[in-house]
């Protein structure tokens, strides 16, 4: 962290709500202008120039200013003259500092390395190609190792170079000459800045401080409304169906689930519950649903949620076609028509169509599909729309303004959804979806667990198919541990119990899952309450100092002809909730190394001691995913693997600390969460006079959502 002027701590402090710094006696970089910040609140600063287009927080769940306040004053992290803009007839430009060892986290969902630095970016909407910055959440905003972050407002294409861009009035590195130094010399020269611009005329960005990054987080998942709590059966068992199912198809395929003993919280209907899809026409096919009331009645009386496919496309056939007609773009994608959602009346025809033909009958949320899409299959950035809003701008934010639309239409009636989405945006903590990819590289879906956390997202990486019994294991291990346990058999038609000789073992991993949701879903209202993401990158774990090298870069002059070093960096492994580490293992691999944060650290399984700081190598075993625990480490679970039945509880305790936990329950569906109808359990693991380890439970508040009973289990005594 850079020391700061003693008077600019005053302004931070003192100052009432805007402070703005004349720049400093001449101008340290040519053609650009200081900054001025506004403080908005505490450890939040904003700053704007110009016009900035369409605003993402429109679409964003209001700020949780309170508990922002509970997080208290951060510093600001730069010096007072060091942060600039420029505008030109076409751009708009920042510039903000960069120091020699900060590392720079985020950028939205990328499925590639976690330190962005040393990269260009151009954030974009779009189906992941493996380019940088197209993907389906390029959300601007980046955390420093420092501990501050930064948003970069907007809902244009961002351009951003992390410590690339070296201007020639800037602090630069001293020039090598490659002939006589070619071990140093660097081709990507490392600058003393981020610099980043749009096409437009202004710009908005949002300052989070942070003594740790973690902290920044927080403030950001905070400041757009809070994470989300999912409806407890949003963290059961989801299942998609074949795309042409039937309503008897699928009758007999949750009987199939019940003879071999699956449990089934969700159904996933792919595009053929429609009589026309790609585009869309929302309404039910009769020939496979002749019935849709009838079968959502059974559905539910089994304790199963329905949830409906769709892309924003509209069939010409669609019975919302000639309503929706006056709101649409001037291009069509797959030859439906693309309304303009930035238009309120355009969202509530969407909305009262799924109220009376879905909502109404019984389904409990959607998958937006096809809101990312390569150039190919969307709307040209030339297109046009009625709003008048620009179309580049439109397609950033359309997954987000349809997420925002449907998670607030079921909070009207009091009803929490969980849906899947395959673009969002800034403001996506508090809709109430996961993102998920078409791509499907097992290390790269774990990479994006950790990067979720780094851009306010959740992610599943879900399990479609495999290629071996292994393959399905390891797949199946890393979406037990993961914010939807989902298997999207939409294409494959592949059961869970569809390779030899791994049956029970994922039986056995989904039942651990399911147990662990008192644990989960604490951790999501900590998300919800605190802004803790609960999936996390390990770099915003306390005590770890993991991991980062450097390639030795050996020239080769036709896969590496500038000899450029690689960043060698740890992406395997993630926190989930407060205290548990999990460290999946990938088809082949018979050990891994598993980078272990200060402290003691335990095996979830036998409770023994693993490590402490350092890197430990572990043997696979096909039948666990390596999870460990830290000490102190209280782990509430379910005695059964019946979600829904919550009478007893068991409660587990790694290592020797006293600590303790605030378990958080509620009724699981409803929003009355927010008005104080929830219950907050505290459960204490203290030392008794003969230094041996006791459990005690406390009921903090006199809501009724407790358990018959609570087992403490010491899994290290
Ligand atoms: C894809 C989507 C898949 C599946 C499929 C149905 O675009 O990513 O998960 O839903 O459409 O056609």
């Amino acid at each position: 962290m850079k020391i700061i002027s003693n008077n600019f701590v005053l302004l931070i402090f003192f100052s009432t709500t805007i402070f703005a710094f004349s720049q400093t006696q001449g101008t340290l970089i040519s053609d650009m202008n200081t900054l001025r910040w506004e403080k908005v609140l505490p450890g939040v600063w904003k700053a704007s120039f110009g016009e900035s287009g369409l605003n993402p927080f429109d679409y964003s769940a209001p700020s949780k200013t309170n508990a922002i306040k509970n997080l208290g004053e951060a510093p600001f992290p730069f010096d007072v003259d060091s942060t600039f803009y420029q505008l030109t007839n076409e751009r708009a430009t920042i510039r903000l500092p960069l120091s020699k060892t900060e590392s720079i986290y985020g950028m939205g969902l990328e499925f590639n390395g976690l330190n962005r630095r040393g990269n260009v970016y151009t954030l974009k909407v779009d189906h992941y190609g493996g380019t940088m910055g197209y993907t389906h959440a390029p959300i601007p905003f980046y955390v420093s190792s420092e501990g501050y972050g930064v948003l970069i407002n907007s809902s244009k294409r961002i351009k951003i170079y992390v410590g690339t861009a070296n201007r020639k009035d800037g602090k630069q590195t001293k020039p090598i000459d490659r002939t006589t130094n070619p071990r140093d010399w660097e081709a990507r020269p490392a600058a003393d800045a981020i610099e980043a611009s749009v096409q437009g005329s202004g710009l908005e960005i949002y300052i989070f401080g942070g003594i740790t990054p973690l902290e920044s987080v927080q403030r950001y998942n905070l400041f757009c409304g809070g994470g989300i709590l999912p409806p407890k059966w949003g963290l059961g068992f989801w299942h998609r169906t074949p795309t042409a199912y039937s309503d008897e198809d699928i009758y007999q395929e949750i009987k199939e689930f019940e003879e071999n003993r699956f449990p089934l919280h969700v159904i996933g209907l792919e595009p053929g519950w429609q009589n026309f899809a790609y585009p869309c026409s929302y309404d039910w096919s009769e020939e496979r649903f002749p019935n849709p009331k009838e079968f959502l009645r059974n559905l539910k009386n089994q304790d199963i949620e329905v949830n409906l496919w769709e892309n924003p496309y509209v069939a010409p056939t669609s019975s919302l076609a000639d309503k929706i007609k006056p709101y649409v773009g001037s291009h069509t994608v797959w030859h439906g028509t693309v309304p303009d959602y930035s238009i309120p009346e355009a969202r509530k025809i969407l909305m009262s169509h799924h109220q009376k033909e879905h909502i109404d009958l019984g389904i409990s949320g959607y998958k937006i599909d096809e809101v990312d899409g390569y150039d190919f299959w969307l709307w040209p950035d030339h297109a046009s729309f009625p709003s008048g809003n620009d179309p580049v701008e439109i397609r950033q934010l359309y997954g987000l303004m349809i997420q925002k639309e449907i998670t607030d239409h079921f909070k009207q009636q009091n009803k929490r959804t969980y849906g899947l989405v395959r673009s969002s945006y800034i403001g996506s903590p508090s809709q109430n979806f996961v993102i998920y990819s078409d791509y499907y590289g097992h290390k790269g879906y774990v990479t994006a667990l950790s990067n979720s956390s780094l851009a306010g997202v959740l992610w599943t990486p879900e399990i479609r198919d495999a290629k071996s019994p292994e393959e399905w294991v390891r797949r199946f291990q890393s979406v037990c541990y993961s914010p939807m346990l989902l298997l999207n058999a939409w294409a494959s038609k592949t059961k869970p119990w569809d390779f030899e000789g791994v049956t029970d073992i994922i039986r056995e991993n989904v039942e651990t899952r399911l147990k662990l949701l008192p644990y989960l879903y604490t951790a999501f209202y900590n998300y919800n309450q605190q802004g803790i993401p609960p999936f996390r990158a390990m770099v915003l774990e306390k005590g770890y100092l993991g991991t980062e090298s450097l390639s030795d870069g050996a020239l080769d002059d036709v896969k590496n002809p500038y000899a450029e070093k690689t960043k060698l960096e740890v992406t395997d492994q993630y926190m989930m909730g407060p205290s548990i580490l999990v460290a999946p293992f990938f088809t082949g691999q018979t050990k891994r190394d598993v980078i272990l944060p200060k402290g003691n650290w335990y095996d979830f399984y036998t409770g023994e001691l693993v490590g402490n700081g350092n890197t430990i190598t572990v043997a696979a075993k096909l039948e666990q995913i390596p999870l460990f625990v830290k000490d102190g480490g209280i782990i509430p679970m379910l005695a059964s693997t019946d979600i829904f039945d919550e009478q007893n509880l068991e409660v587990r305790h790694y290592g020797q600390k006293q600590n303790h936990y605030l378990l958080y329950n509620d009724d699981g569906v409803s929003y009355n969460f927010e008005g104080g109808d929830f219950s907050l359990i505290q459960l204490q693991a203290f030392q008794d006079k003969n230094g041996k380890l006791k459990g005690k439970v406390k009921n903090s508040n006199s809501k009724d959502y407790r358990y018959n009973s609570i087992n403490w289990i010491w899994m290290t005594y």
